[in-house]
């Protein structure tokens, strides 16, 4: 599992460097040079849609990879963090992802190219007098996976949620989700059963389980 590309000391508010796959860095170039040409003979309203679907194909491949930064949520991203929890979640947790976003508190976006392509969403996790974080919810736009955002977005969430002084960041993942567990693991984050919980928390334990959702596919992941 390897560490952010270029972006695990992502602060919230920085750009995080282009990631450039060398072996295809002159196709991609000759590619976005044919759209620039394209669009200079026929004019942008009818060079845009054959030029964009060659770099989404190009970027759906993992060709190119997209310059991002992270930054906290503003009132004008909700429409786009929208489309991504349309595409991102199975339809009886959408609603409940949508809301949570919606107060816009706590969520940072991840941007590229002027859209946004990916969002965190934190909250707190008090337990008798322990504070702790959760990162709540994570996705990014299916053209956009496999370039590092979530990692970023995972890193930029933990720092937020240990500068406001959590003791620890908690994240529940299905079983199954392969992705989410690769890239939650790869910053840190690590599986904490029952006994571990109790041994931290004690006959608190059950306080800490109204917070989070437990069930018998979900992993506790924990970063501490
Ligand atoms: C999980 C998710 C957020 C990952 O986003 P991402 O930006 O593609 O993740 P990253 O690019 O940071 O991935 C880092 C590493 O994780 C692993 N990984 C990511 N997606 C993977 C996949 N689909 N299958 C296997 N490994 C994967 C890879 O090792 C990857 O590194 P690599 O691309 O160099 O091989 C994204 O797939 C998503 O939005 N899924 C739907 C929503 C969801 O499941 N949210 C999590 C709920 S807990």
């Amino acid at each position: 599992m390897e560490p952010c590309r270029g972006s695990s000391s992502a602060s919230p508010m920085n750009a995080t460097p282009l990631r450039l796959d060398s072996g295809f860095v002159a196709p991609s170039l000759a590619i976005m040079t044919i759209g620039w040409l394209f669009e200079s003979a026929c004019g942008a309203a009818v060079s845009k849609p054959p030029y964009s679907i060659l770099m989404n194909r190009v970027m759906m491949r993992g060709v190119v990879n997209t310059s991002f930064r992270v930054r906290p949520m503003s009132p004008n991203d909700f429409g786009e963090l929208e489309g991504i929890i349309d595409t991102s979640f199975s339809w009886f947790v959408r609603s409940l992802a949508l809301h949570s976003v919606r107060e816009q508190r706590r969520v940072l976006i991840s941007e590229a190219q002027g859209t946004v392509v990916g969002f965190v969403k934190l909250t707190n996790v008090q337990v008798g007098s322990g504070k702790f974080g959760r990162i709540q919810w994570i996705a990014v736009h299916p053209q956009f996976r496999r370039q590092g955002i979530a990692t970023a977005l995972v890193n930029a969430g933990f720092e937020s949620l240990t500068r406001a002084e959590a003791k620890a960041v908690f994240a529940t993942v299905r079983r199954l989700n392969t992705a989410s567990l690769t890239v939650f693991g790869s910053q840190g984050f690590r599986k904490i059963g029952f006994l571990e919980l109790w041994r931290l928390f004690g006959l608190r334990i059950f306080e800490f389980y109204r917070e989070i959702w437990l069930a018998p596919w979900i992993l506790v992941l924990m970063h501490d």
